[in-house]
C-alpha cells in the first residue's frame, strides 16, 4: 500500500511536512496545499515559498493548482518545472462556498464540457505529468460515472478520489460503494481518500475495494501523526514523540520569521485535530485555545502532558466525520 499525506491548507505547510517526515518516516508522498493563481498565473509569494526546493529538503511534495483557466495553470506549471517538479495536481475537489461558484475546485464538476476542454488544453501543452484530486460529484455520487468518462480521455498520472460529493463537505460518510464501483473503469492509478483514521477504517476501505494500492490520509494523520506507522502495523502514537514533534514544529515556525501571531495560529490549527488525543481534558484544551503568546501556549501544552488525559487515537471514524 502506498500512503500519501493529503494537502491541508493551514496544516501541511513545508514547515510541518519537514518536521513530520523527520519524526515519522514512512509517508510515500506529501501533497502540498493548493496554489491559487490569478487569471494571469500569478500566485502569492508565500505559496511559492512553500514549494521552493530549499524549503523542502529530502523530497519535494506534489504541488497542486486550484484554477480553471488553462493559461494560468500552464504558466504555474512552467514555473514548477523550472523548480524541479515533475508532477502537478489539479484540485477538482475543494468544496468551499468561495470557490465552487467560480467553477473552481469541486465547481469544475458542474460543467463537464468545460472540464473536458480544460483537460484537453492542459494535457496537450503541459510538460509535467498531471494528476487530479476529485470529488464523486457536486450533489450526488451518481454523477461520478459521467465525470470519470471525462477523466478517462486523458493519461492521468493518478486520480485521487475524495469519496464524498461536494454537498457532503467533510462530514458525510464516504461512499465506498460508489468508489469501488468506479475502480474497474479507471485506466490510471487510483488513490482513495476520506476518513481513514485507524486500522479499522483502512480495513473497511480495503474490503470494499480489494486490490486498492494507494490511500491518502488527511485529518486522521493531522490528529495522529503516527497514523502511517500504525497502519503499517507499527506502534501507536506515544506521548513523548507527540511532545517532541510539537516542540520541533514550534521551533521551526518561530525560526521561519512568520512572527508570533502566525506561529501561534498554525500551532492552534494543528491542535484543532490533536485535541482528540486528550478527550477528558476540556479545561486544558480551553487554556491552550485561549493562549495569546507562545509562552502561554507552551505552558498550556506542558500542563496537558503533565495530566493523565493522553489517550492516543481516542477517536473512531464517527469522530473524524464530525470534524469540519
Ligand atoms: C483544513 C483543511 C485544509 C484542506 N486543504 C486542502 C488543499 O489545499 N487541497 C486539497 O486538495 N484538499 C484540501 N483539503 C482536503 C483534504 O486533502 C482531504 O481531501 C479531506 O480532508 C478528506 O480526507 P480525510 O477525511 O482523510 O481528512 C483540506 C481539508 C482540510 C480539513
Amino acid at each position: 500500500m502506498q500512503f500519501s499525506f493529503a494537502p491541508m491548507e493551514g496544516i501541511t505547510s513545508c514547515f510541518f511536512r519537514r518536521i513530520h517526515a523527520a519524526c515519522f518516516p514512512g509517508v510515500d508522498r506529501y501533497w502540498a496545499p493548493f496554489l491559487a493563481p490569478d487569471g494571469s498565473g500569478r500566485c502569492k509569494e508565500g505559496a511559492w515559498r512553500d514549494l521552493r526546493p530549499e524549503n523542502n529538503p529530502g523530497a519535494l511534495p506534489v504541488p497542486q493548482i486550484l484554477c480553471n483557466k488553462a493559461e494560468a495553470f500552464l504558466s504555474v506549471a512552467r514555473e514548477l518545472a523550472a523548480m524541479g517538479y515533475t508532477e502537478v495536481n489539479l484540485n477538482a475537489g475543494c468544496p468551499s462556498a468561495t470557490v465552487v461558484p467560480k467553477h473552481k475546485g469541486a465547481g469544475m464538476l458542474q460543467d463537464l464540457r468545460s472540464l473536458d476542454d480544460f483537460l484537453a488544453d492542459v494535457f496537450s501543452r503541459c510538460e509535467l505529468s498531471i494528476s487530479v484530486k476529485t470529488r464523486l460529484g457536486l450533489a450526488s455520487a451518481a454523477e461520478f460515472p459521467a465525470i470519470l468518462e471525462v477523466y478517462r480521455r486523458y493519461p492521468l498520472a493518478e486520480l485521487i478520489v475524495h469519496a464524498r460529493d461536494r454537498a457532503g463537505m467533510y462530514r458525510s460518510a464516504p461512499d465506498l460503494a460508489a468508489f469501488s464501483a468506479a475502480l474497474p473503469a479507471c485506466p490510471f492509478p487510483v488513490c482513495y481518500n476520506g476518513s481513514i483514521t485507524d486500522p479499522a477504517s483502512l480495513a473497511a476501505v480495503q474490503s470494499a475495494a480489494p486490490g486498492l494500492e494507494r490511500v491518502m490520509l488527511g485529518r486522521g494523520a493531522a490528529a495522529n501523526p503516527a497514523l502511517f506507522r500504525e497502519l503499517r502495523g507499527g506502534a501507536p502514537l506515544g506521548a513523548e514523540e507527540l511532545r517532541d514533534v510539537l516542540a520541533r514544529y514550534g521551533a521551526v515556525l518561530s525560526d521561519s520569521g512568520i512572527g508570533e501571531h502566525y506561529t501561534l495560529g498554525r500551532l492552534k490549527e494543528l491542535w484543532f485535530y490533536l485535541a482528540v488525543n486528550f478527550p477528558g481534558d476540556a479545561k486544558g484544551l480551553k487554556r491552550l485555545r485561549k493562549a495569546q503568546t507562545l509562552p502561554d501556549y507552551r505552558a498550556a501544552v506542558a500542563a496537558l502532558f503533565a495530566g493523565d488525559g493522553f489517550r492516543p487515537g481516542a477517536w473512531g471514524s464517527a469522530d473524524a466525520r464530525s470534524l469540519t
